[in-house]
């Protein structure tokens, strides 16, 4: 079963109420949220006030993204703002085990994530803690860049551990995911897709229907 996770960074930000109803009316599952401090990534985006107001206004699960510096800071404010799933970074901290109890102990789910130049092999020790693993397919920071390929097979290697070792954490890729390579990245193991520019540019729904057609 894969699910599409809407990334908002590509919406228009003017227009987010309305994109919500959009994705809500075609069944989108997830909706990824990515969080940027300027530190981390060079670059700014939106943060706990914008979580808050979307779940007062959508059922629809918040797969929240941080990319920020020892997200440690800041995992309370994310839970009690209403994210359901929060992603940290696996080189933004020294603190992954200690952030995945706390993520748990408030009812969230918790997921790891790794930049493309970062080893699977070096959260393994997390691989059978977190709900969530997301691998990111191009550097964070900014949408609308292109796949980098050689991602594709760190979702392999997870792919397999996953099925190796029993694990229950979701596989989820990010950053360049479009309808032409849809394909490819199903079938090195992403369950949960990322989406932004290929989603929000052009006709939402419409883009949506596309892609739902091919994530059956
Ligand atoms: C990049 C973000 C991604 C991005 C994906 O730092 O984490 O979620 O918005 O956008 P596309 O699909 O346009 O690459
Ligand atoms: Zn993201």
């Amino acid at each position: 079963m894969y699910k599409l996770s809407p990334s908002l960074l590509s919406c228009d930000f003017a227009r987010l109420g309305e994109e919500i109803k959009i994705l809500e009316s075609n069944n989108v599952p997830y909706v990824h949220i990515d969080v940027m401090d300027g530190l981390f990534v060079p670059n700014i985006s939106i943060g706990i006030p914008v979580v808050e107001c979307l779940r007062k206004i959508t059922d629809i699960v918040l797969d929240t993204h941080l990319m920020i510096d020892r997200p440690e800071r800041y995992i309370k404010q994310f839970a009690a703002a209403g994210s359901d799933i929060i992603n940290f970074h696996a080189e933004a901290t020294e603190k992954g085990a200690q952030i995945i109890d706390e993520i748990h102990a408030l009812g969230k789910r918790a997921g790891v994530t790794i930049k493309p130049k970062t080893s699977p092999k070096t959260i393994v020790p997390y691989l059978d803690k977190v709900d969530l693993v997301l691998v990111m397919s191009v550097e964070p920071g900014f949408g609308g860049q292109g796949l980098i390929p050689e991602t594709l097979e760190n979702v392999r290697w997870l792919a397999e551990y996953k099925k190796a070792n029993g694990c229950r954490f979701e596989l989820e890729i990010d950053g360049g995911v479009k309808l032409d390579n849809l394909e490819e990245v199903k079938q090195a193991g992403a369950e949960v897709i990322v989406a932004g520019s290929a989603i929000f540019k052009g006709d939402t729904a419409a883009n949506i229907k596309a892609f739902n057609a091919m994530l059956r």
